[in-house]
């Protein structure tokens, strides 16, 4: 006889999941009730089949381990028939995803604030993905948090927390919980999608590399697949711990955090690549000796290669991008003749898409690349197909760029983030611009003139759901474009995103500063949107 513990809680405002799950500080999820009544909403919206799978995992930062006892004794009292969690609480959300497919789970809990810094004082989140093995839709989502605005109690098992260390398979309250490998799965799958022969070979012959784990979830994948498997050098991937916090750094792979990394792949020493990966192991970043890659252009050039690799001889169905994506991979598709889809910020936007088989490989600037071999992107696996692909075709990151360019022409891009500005003033402005779009045809700022202005709406070719308020874009003759959009990844205030664009053809400049290229653009978004006015910033804080 199971004894299942009803435990009676109220409600808490605001456990709205976001882009990606439920994000908050440490300090909240520490309230007595916050992560349970959540996860019980979970439950309770999704409602599993009796004896259902749940996969559950996070990126080992700090409270991982306390929130996973606790999701395993709540999913025991909700009727779940076997868990599966990471040796030490471990899961990269991309080997989430895949362990969710591959064990045909009903879904899975992925604790996660992605690149968010971790620690007491910092962040912590909880994202819920469905049996695809991708985020939750917004209808789920939406079901989600209805159900956190009236949960009155949460159900439990008393019983001791499970040993996540020692692999095998204990009993709790019934439910089978087991403790898997939390690299092999994933590492066999990327045999089968990429050519690790012609990479060894490449290794062997000298390609060199640095992978930087940023004392985050990818570490022990990295380990295993590059070092073990490739061949690659012991100290190829550094940071190769992960730590609950970090180490104290944002784990977020980019030329301001990862700016060590970055530093070395423009001196004298630089090996033929430098990457990193996040958190929770799903974001990539791509750098050439003396050749930064945007994550834009990062998509346009797999797509324009990746049928080298194994996995995906057979060609590709279509590519998708998020719409403040830059252009890059429109490029792509239409030269090889198939649809390229702009969906909104999020990686859940893809899902159907993908379901549905209309697109083989997505990506997003936010440094997100993935495929169909998953529902998540997966940093790692952009990682090895540009090891695959420079291997294969025995070109340098830089040859290949300029090789891209000279024939698609170039998409110059940079995107510039106001972080932590007040909440109300964010909305006063994006208020503000929302109102002014459709007097914006035909205006001129400096040396560029408006063609078109718009809020972005996205109606899914799949399912028909509708997203609106999914960005402003205004669009310039010369097919430059500016986009302005809140971040829905932040956990304090407001983070205003302005995404640059412009196009340069093939006959022009293919080399110059992205900040020149971009001065008039800059310009521009200040004016339209009056960003100092409102925020009484002067210069964003990060450029991307
Ligand atoms: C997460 C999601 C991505 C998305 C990004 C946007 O990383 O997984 O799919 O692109 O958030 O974040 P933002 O802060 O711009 O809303
Ligand atoms: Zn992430």
């Amino acid at each position: 006889m199971i004894m299942i513990r009803t435990v009676p809680t109220q409600p808490f405002e605001g456990q709205v999941p976001g882009t990606s799950g439920l994000r908050k500080k440490v300090r909240v999820f520490q309230q007595a009730n916050y992560a349970e009544n959540f996860i019980q909403s979970v439950f309770d919206a999704v409602r599993p089949e009796a004896g259902a799978t749940l996969v559950i995992g996070g990126d080992g930062r700090f409270l991982n381990r306390t929130v996973i006892q606790q999701a395993i004794r709540i999913a025991a009292a909700n009727g779940y028939g076997r868990v599966l969690v990471g040796r030490g609480g471990i899961l990269s959300t991309p080997a989430a995803s895949h362990l969710i497919r591959l064990n045909r789970a009903s879904g899975g809990l992925i604790l996660s604030a992605s690149h968010n810094p971790g620690g007491p004082d910092e962040d912590f989140g909880i994202k819920y993905n469905i049996a695809n093995g991708g985020p939750a839709p917004e209808g789920v989502t939406g079901a989600i948090h209805a159900r956190t605005l009236e949960i009155d109690r949460w159900l439990t098992v008393d019983t001791p927390d499970v040993d996540l260390d020692t692999p095998g398979t204990v009993a709790v309250a019934g439910m089978a919980v087991t403790v898997v490998d939390p690299v092999a799965d994933y590492a066999d799958l990327m045999e089968t999608l990429f050519d690790f022969a012609a990479i060894r070979a490449a290794v062997a012959g000298g390609f060199t590399m640095r992978f930087d784990a940023m004392s985050a979830v990818t570490g022990p994948y990295a380990i295993e697949i590059l070092e073990n498997r490739l061949g690659f050098a012991r100290g190829t991937v550094v940071n190769g711990v992960p730590l609950e916090d970090f180490g104290g750094h944002h784990p977020d792979p980019n030329m301001i955090h990862a700016k060590p990394l970055f530093d070395l792949m423009m001196g004298p020493d630089a090996p033929d690549l430098g990457a990193a990966s996040d958190g929770d192991g799903d974001r990539n970043l791509i750098i050439g000796r003396g050749r930064f890659v945007t994550p834009s252009d990062s998509l346009a050039m797999l797509a324009a290669n990746m049928h080298v690799a194994p996995g995906y001889r057979a060609g590709l169905k279509g590519i998708a991008r998020s719409m403040p994506t830059s252009a890059a991979a429109d490029r792509v598709a239409a030269a090889l003749g198939i649809a390229c889809y702009e969906t909104p910020t999020g990686w859940k936007f893809f899902g159907n898409l993908l379901d549905a088989g209309m697109a083989t490989i997505c990506g997003e600037e936010s440094a997100g690349t993935g495929s169909d071999h998953v529902r998540e992107k997966d940093g790692l696996w952009a990682v090895l197909l540009w090891l695959n692909i420079l291997a294969v075709r025995g070109i340098s990151v830089d040859a290949l760029a300029r090789e891209h360019w000279a024939r698609f022409g170039r998409n110059y891009y940079a995107r510039h983030d106001y972080e932590g500005i007040d909440s109300g003033a964010a909305n006063t402005l994006m208020a503000e611009l929302k109102d002014k779009l459709p007097t914006l045809a035909g205006a001129s700022f400096g040396p560029l003139s408006v063609q078109a202005a718009d809020s972005f709406s996205y109606t899914d070719p799949v399912d028909h759901s509708v997203s609106s308020n999914q960005g402003l874009r205004v669009i310039f003759a010369d097919g430059s474009r500016i986009v302005f959009r809140l971040s829905g990844t932040g956990t304090q205030g407001a983070t205003l995103r302005v995404y640059l664009e412009r196009y340069e053809p093939a006959s022009g400049a293919l080399d110059a500063e992205t900040s020149a290229m971009l001065a008039d653009l800059i310009a521009a978004a200040g004016t339209i949107a009056g960003i100092t006015r409102h925020t009484g910033r002067t210069a964003p804080d990060v450029i991307t």
